[in-house]
């Protein structure tokens, strides 16, 4: 396809993102429209859906393909063989941009094979006012981009690009509404995310995510049961409720109910495995710790991002929350829930962080031994507040930083695997390794990742598994009965 004029032009503004006016968004529940022409070329055509970055993503990715299927569009993994290749990406660190664009160059040759090609960019990155920029100047293989709030619209733009052989480009830049009904394509038979509440409010200094997401905004809480409800009957085993601060859920509603009640009534559903990510450590209640502790299906593993171990680095991150604070909310969880295992993220190197800052950082990591860590170097990003500041920390020490942080991560998450070995573990068995076919692998419930002596019986089963060994980031067993 020939696109030599541009239509159909809506670009994005972080400026216009960072607004927050509405107290309450709309609930929209309107079928997809997909117009019978589409239809009719999509027949013996096929898609590649491609997704960067967090579990949010991951389910916009789920919903793109569910739409693409709708329309016709059958699925090919092989990017280099489809007729329709969408790239959803994340804009959260400059390296997944950098992933992005990469990827983006090397489909540039697939183009001129196939005229009728349409390349599609959608996600966070494009939300961003000078990477759309970037891509209509530099990437004329690009034909269509979109954006988290346009999911929606997705045929409609498809026809445009397709029919009128024009270059499409639809990003919203609003505070969001909450989409029912649209259909989805799920990754995995056994464990299925669902959407809690989209958006965030919470600026941080540092992240992008409440410009590219829009405001906070939950899903009622008798759709979010229904969608477990109806999971469960088709036999999935776990579901992981998302959003990027679980803890605001229910706050937008002013329904009466929070995160805690909707952790409660989920759990009444009796599906084997209830998780949740992310928890700020804001908001995280008691009555947030008790559903966890006292419902024997929600998961004892609790991901909470600490990002810096210094006051006045949180304070500038704009965190909401002092060591203290963070170190009493820490305690209470490992002291209140059983077998509980803690995740965080941390980020090193934002702007002015001394090295007796950093140092503080180290400290807090050394004390709190979490299980694991997530850990970050600082990435400006255009349009938030931090990208103001003066980046200041070389990216030499923010290197130094990285390993020194890292090694004593790393430490404790294997010093707190060896408490498992000669312990059993209830494992819920996902398949069989690559190279072995008789290890097979699966989570616990503290989400301890564990390979194993079983047998193919065991896939889709909770099985007990006795650890022999631990290592960093696996535990070893063997399965028993
Ligand atoms: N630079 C580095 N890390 C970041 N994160 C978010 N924004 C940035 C940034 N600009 C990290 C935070 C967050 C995780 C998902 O990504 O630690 O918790
Ligand atoms: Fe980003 Fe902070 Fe919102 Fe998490 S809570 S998505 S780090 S702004």
């Amino acid at each position: 396809m020939n696109k030599n004029y541009e239509k159909y032009f809506i670009k994005p503004s972080i400026k216009n993102a960072a607004k927050r006016t509405k107290k309450r968004v709309e609930i929209i529940r309107k079928d997809v429209v997909i117009p019978d022409r589409l239809k009719q070329i999509a027949i013996n055509k096929t898609y590649c859906v491609r997704t960067f970055g967090c579990q949010a993503n991951e389910r916009d990715g789920e919903i793109i393909s569910g739409i693409l299927e709708e329309i016709g569009y059958k699925f090919e993994s092989n990017p280099e063989k489809a007729d329709l290749v969408i790239l959803n990406t994340c804009a959260v660190r400059e390296n997944a941009e950098e992933k992005v664009f990469g990827t983006m160059g090397g489909l540039k040759k697939i183009k001129n094979d196939n005229p009728d090609f349409i390349f599609g960019i959608c996600g966070c990155m494009v939300q961003q006012d000078d990477i759309v920029e970037k891509i209509l100047k530099k990437y004329p293989q690009v034909d269509l981009i979109f954006g988290t709030h346009n999911i929606n619209n997705i045929p409609a733009l498809i026809d445009n690009a397709y029919f009128d052989k024009a270059r499409v480009v639809e990003v919203y830049s609003k505070e969001g509404e909450v989409y029912e009904n649209l259909p989805s394509k799920r990754e995995n038979n056994l464990k299925a995310w669902v959407n809690i509440m989209y958006g965030c409010d919470k600026f941080c200094t540092y992240c992008i995510v409440p410009y590219t997401r829009g405001k906070e905004r939950s899903r009622l809480m008798e759709d979010i049961l229904q969608e477990v409800n109806d999971l469960k009957k088709s036999g999935y085993k776990e579901i992981t409720l998302l959003g990027q601060n679980v803890n605001a859920y229910g706050n937008d509603l002013n329904l009466g109910y929070n995160f805690a009640d909707l952790l409660n009534e989920v759990a009444k559903t009796n599906i084997d495995r209830i998780r949740f990510t992310t928890s700020h450590p804001w908001n995280f209640t008691k009555e947030m710790i008790n559903a966890i502790a006292n419902n024997k299906n929600i998961m004892p593993y609790v991901h909470l991002p600490l990002q810096s171990g210094d006051d006045d680095i949180l304070r500038k991150m704009a965190r909401r929350y002092t060591i203290k604070e963070y170190v009493d909310l820490y305690k209470e969880i490992r002291n209140k829930i059983e077998g509980v295992c803690i995740t965080t993220d941390i980020i090193v190197g934002f702007p002015g962080e001394t090295l007796e800052q950093f140092e503080n950082t180290l400290k807090i990591v050394d004390e709190l031994k979490y299980d694991g860590a997530f850990t970050f170097i600082y990435s400006p990003r255009s349009g938030t507040p931090a990208a103001k500041m003066k980046d200041d920390v070389s990216n030499k020490e923010k290197h130094e930083r990285f390993n020194r942080l890292l090694d004593i991560v790393n430490k404790h998450a294997l010093d707190r695997n060896k408490e498992y070995e000669g312990k059993i573990l209830k494992v819920l068995v996902e398949g069989p390794s690559k190279r072995n076919p008789n290890i097979f692998s699966g989570y616990s419930e503290n989400n301890k990742l564990v390979n194993f002596v079983g047998n193919p019986n065991m896939i889709s089963k909770i099985v007990k598994v006795k650890i022999k060994k631990a290592k960093s980031f696996t535990l070893e067993g063997e399965a028993i009965g």
